[in-house]
């Protein structure tokens, strides 16, 4: 292990939020295997935090500790390390880094946990290294990596389209959710996959749902949930749908699985509500959205 200049000026501390969808409509498949999307997607107060800190050798590295930690890749599939690499070749520097991820996400949640440690490490690192470059060229950076990173770069609740490098800031009034996460992961190829099987269907117009996120309005919101990859998720994981039902059957105003699940997410009025079905059901975190 290469040891790390230490000092109070000599490390960059981020926190990387993980993001929910409040909705998430596929209009189809492309050519490219991709398919477009609308999403809204709203960070939450579950974190990880992003310790980068400089190297003198230039070497590149990933650790990673926290109660999610386990089966989170230290090597090349890491999109922490695949960010920094990345972001050293657009920027041309030599510079290495240490990166601790402290990790609390879950990992193959849907709740954009390896994009948002990814977007963390682009904009610490453009700092620390003094790379200088501006949000759209880190986020031109950020799509090679996965199709979240450009969205979470924005820390704040985006309307994406495309297959999610279209990004546009829009106001969400913060609002109180609970997650269920699951103990199984789903890839988010399958989720995909598994649209493009059954056929899946395209929910409605989405103006309706960003009006009453933007109003913050949760009974309005929540019958308006909707994510098109959940019929999908659910006929192969029943359990989901089970998750759905205890969380309406605690209070919950909506529910609707996030991204690619399996994690599903239901709406409370208040926090104090939320917490109040976090504590019915072990397991379950309550969040603020955006945070
Ligand atoms: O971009 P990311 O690595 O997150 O995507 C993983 C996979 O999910 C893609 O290779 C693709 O199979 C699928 N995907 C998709 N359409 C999107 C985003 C992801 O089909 N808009």
């Amino acid at each position: 292990m290469r040891e790390p200049l230490r000092g109070p000026a000599a490390a960059v501390v981020r926190r990387a939020h993980a993001k929910i969808n409040v909705f998430l409509r596929v209009l189809g498949r492309r050519e490219d295997g991709y398919h477009d999307i609308e999403s809204l997607v709203v960070p939450v107060s579950l974190v990880d935090t992003i310790t980068l800190r400089p190297i003198e050798d230039g070497a590149r590295w990933v650790v990673t500790s926290g109660p999610a930690a386990e089966g989170v890749p230290e090597g090349d599939d890491n999109l922490a390390l695949q960010a920094a690499e990345a972001l050293a070749r657009r920027c041309g520097t030599s510079r290495g880094a240490l990166i601790e991820i402290h990790k609390r996400i879950p990992v193959a949640a849907g709740l954009g946990g390896g994009s948002a440690d990814a977007a963390a490490t682009l904009l610490g690192l453009n700092d620390l290294w003094r790379c200088r470059l501006a949000l759209e060229e880190l986020s031109e950076v950020g799509a090679g990596i996965g199709s979240d990173v450009p969205a979470l770069l924005r820390e704040g609740p985006v309307l994406i389209e495309g297959r999610g490098e279209r990004v546009r800031p829009v106001p969400v009034t913060r609002m109180w959710w609970v997650l269920h996460p699951q103990r199984f992961p789903v890839s988010t190829p399958d989720a995909y996959r598994w649209w493009d099987e059954d056929p899946g269907t395209t929910g409605p117009d989405p103006a309706p749902v960003i009006e009453a996120a933007a109003r913050g309005s949760a009974e309005e919101l929540g019958p308006l949930l909707f994510d098109d990859l959940e019929p999908g998720v659910v006929r192969r994981h029943p359990q989901v749908a089970r998750a759905r039902e205890r969380l309406l059957g605690a209070g919950a105003l909506g529910v609707v699985m996030s991204g690619s699940g399996p994690t599903v997410a239901a709406l409370a009025g208040d926090e104090s509500q939320a917490r109040e079905i976090s504590r019915a059901l072990p397991g379950t975190i309550a969040v603020a959205a955006p945070p």
